[in-house]
């Protein structure tokens, strides 16, 4: 029996236009000019790919650090411009492209978008350890196509490195064409999270606060006390009947992976009710195996420069991975009247099962509000992802 890979599938996830092309203007503004007689004649793709060419082996050594050498991190980020122009090559498309993933899977389960269009309430967006904006720019586009007036959206850029807050400005300058109000702050989060917590306790008018965490959760495991600060903040706003949500997306791998889910729990405990990629607002099963852990897939329609890149990197974005999820505040979730999603994939066939297994014997993890489940998967083709609903 031949197996499909999903990974060979198309038909997946799209990012707009837009997003690529103010990532492209961001690029072009912010990387040294190549030297090429033709540079000022190209189009904007072709100088691009140009840049991408020269800034390649920057890219390469960043991707080492942040997938095999994390340890050598901040001794790598010592050239923090040169590093900002590699993060947006290699890795801020992608980064969009997961938390687009999140909010769209999550509107179609959710009146989310209902709620945002009725609600018309001003709305805060913090994108802590912004770096390049991936995670801000992605969810202002989102905000926007769900009708969020440019006027009703302030974002806050925050990082530890002022060339990743000012990259970031630079993208939402570069890729929306109305002016957005931007705060930026070279800041540790430790404290960000402290000054928000002081500012809450008084806030008086009634607004949306969207709170973003983009492959940043991991880099606090070892700086507990910014994370009980963050919980502490998220708390508040049960405590104080506001509005929130709050976004998080971070690395797929069990470590890391378990380290998020154990945040979702602890939210979940404290009121936060999950709209991504849980089905339901009860303790995550997952949880109680000490060998699983979830995260979510999806099928991307790379753009080309994409391509170009992962050719060069030799890896596959065309199903990405990563651990994705998005809760909301209670008074948020009494406001939406939230949805009932059907059961979601946890797990399912891997091509090496197919080689060890027969058919009959391959299934898909499924959790719902009753547990987890295991069903037979009836065919290989056009296999169901983790985080999709079956
Ligand atoms: C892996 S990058 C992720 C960037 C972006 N959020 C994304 O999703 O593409 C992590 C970012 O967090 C920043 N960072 C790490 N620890 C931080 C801290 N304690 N306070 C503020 N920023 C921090 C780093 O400077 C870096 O720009």
């Amino acid at each position: 029996m031949k197996f499909v890979d999903p990974s060979i599938q198309n038909s997946g996830l799209n990012l707009d236009n837009n997003l690529l092309l103010g990532w492209q203007k961001t690029i072009l503004k912010l990387a040294r000019r190549p030297k090429h007689p033709d540079f000022p004649r190209m189009n904007l793709h072709e100088r691009v790919k140009l840049i991408m060419a020269q800034e390649l082996a920057n890219v390469v050594k960043l991707w080492q650090v942040f997938t095999s050498e994390r340890q050598n991190i901040n001794r790598y980020l010592n050239d923090p411009k040169k590093q900002a122009v590699a993060y947006l090559l290699g890795f801020h498309v992608a980064n969009m492209a997961r938390v687009t993933m999140l909010m769209e899977r999550a509107k179609t389960r959710h009146p989310l978008s209902e709620y945002l269009k009725a609600n018309k309430l001003p709305t805060e967006l913090y994108d802590f350890g912004c770096g390049t904006g991936a995670m801000s720019i992605a969810l202002a586009d989102f905000l926007f196509k769900q009708g969020v007036r440019t006027s009703e959206l302030k974002v806050n850029l925050y990082d530890l490195r002022k060339a990743f807050v000012d990259t970031a400005a630079v993208g939402f300058a570069e890729t929306f064409a109305d002016e957005i109000k931007l705060r930026t702050e070279k800041n540790s989060v430790d404290i960000v999270f402290q000054n928000l917590k002081k500012i809450n306790a008084k806030a008086k008018e009634k607004r949306l606060q969207i709170f973003a965490l983009g492959y940043v959760w991991n880099e606090l495991l070892r700086h507990r006390a910014s994370q009980r600060f963050f919980k502490e903040l998220l708390q508040q706003v049960v405590t104080l009947g506001q509005h929130a949500m709050v976004v998080v997306v971070d690395a797929a791998n069990q470590n890391i992976a378990r380290e998020t889910m154990m945040l979702r729990d602890e939210l979940v405990a404290g009121g936060w009710q999950a709209l991504y990629p849980c089905p339901h607002s009860l303790a995550c099963p997952m949880l109680e195996r000490s060998r699983d852990w979830c995260y979510s897939e999806a099928r991307w329609d790379l753009p080309p420069l994409q391509k170009r890149l992962d050719m060069k990197l030799e890896i596959n974005h065309q199903v990405f991975s990563t651990g994705a999820y998005l809760l909301v505040s209670p008074a948020v979730a009494k406001d939406m009247r939230m949805g009932k999603p059907k059961p979601i994939v946890v797990g399912r066939p891997l091509k090496k099962d197919t080689q060890k297994k027969p058919k009959g014997e391959l299934s898909y993890l499924l959790c719902s509000d009753q547990g987890l489940s295991k069903t037979p998967a009836k065919s290989l083709e056009n296999l169901v992802l983790r985080g999709e609903e079956f």
